[in-house]
């Protein structure tokens, strides 16, 4: 079945405090748009759609041009991460669809192979991690409870999803989920898991950076 990328890159990055969209942010002196599109690359996949930050089309398309070999599209972001990706999804015409975060710019390829795979058996997908901390339900500064961390999992993208059913349940949400495996099951759609990876790693703040360099640290850009 073919297959396409939506990668969401719309993201203002204010966590991120740069003072540009975060998909624009360098990182070792690439922007997270040109990291996250070398798996892209790799995976290979029948059509890939990003959604740019609204104010910064042009510069997206341009980057996407000089980094990437195979057919592609633009679309401007929604205010929501959901919106971008209904955004992303008006383009898509491939029967599967793999939704990733630009800024989980360092998942391996193995990743979207994985996912991809998973979508054989299941409406959608998603690589998530075992949890190592120990997570307290709490109200106010009060704990709660100790959840069971041998039940959790921490969600991941790429998000598989059979393209139809993804629409489908796009066009009649009246809610805005963080991801769009926790809007699939509202529609009623069971969701599996592969093993993530502990490189998909989301870029929020400076800290997860590292010791990596940035625009910040270098004065590039
Ligand atoms: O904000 P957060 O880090 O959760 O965003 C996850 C991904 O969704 C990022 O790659 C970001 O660029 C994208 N996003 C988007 N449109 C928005 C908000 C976030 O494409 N309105």
């Amino acid at each position: 079945m073919s297959v396409a990328v939506v990668l969401v890159a719309a993201g203002n990055g204010e966590r991120l405090g740069l003072g540009l969209p975060k998909a624009l942010v360098q990182i070792d002196g690439k922007t997270i748009l040109e990291h996250s599109l070398e798996a892209v690359s790799s995976f290979q996949p029948n059509q890939l759609v990003v959604v740019a930050h609204e104010d910064r089309v042009p510069e997206f398309q341009e980057l996407v041009q000089n980094s990437y070999a195979g057919k592609f599209s633009v679309v401007p972001g929604g205010s929501s991460r959901q919106g971008s990706v209904a955004n992303g999804l008006q383009l898509v015409d491939s029967a599967l669809v793999l939704v990733h975060d630009a800024a989980r710019c360092f998942t391996p390829a193995e990743v979207f192979h994985a996912v991809q795979a998973g979508l054989e058996t299941s409406p959608c997908v998603i690589p998530a991690l075992a949890v190592t901390d120990t997570i307290k339900r709490v109200s106010g500064d009060q704990v709660l409870g100790t959840e069971d961390r041998d039940q959790l999992r921490a969600a991941q993208t790429p998000q598989g999803f059979h393209t139809n059913l993804l629409k489908a349940a796009i066009a009649q949400s009246t809610e805005v989920f963080t991801d769009e495996a926790a809007l699939m099951q509202s529609a009623g759609h069971s969701v599996s898991f592969v093993t993530g990876s502990p490189l998909s790693k989301k870029i929020t703040t400076i800290a997860d950076l590292g010791e990596r360099t940035t625009n910040q640290r270098t004065g590039i850009g």
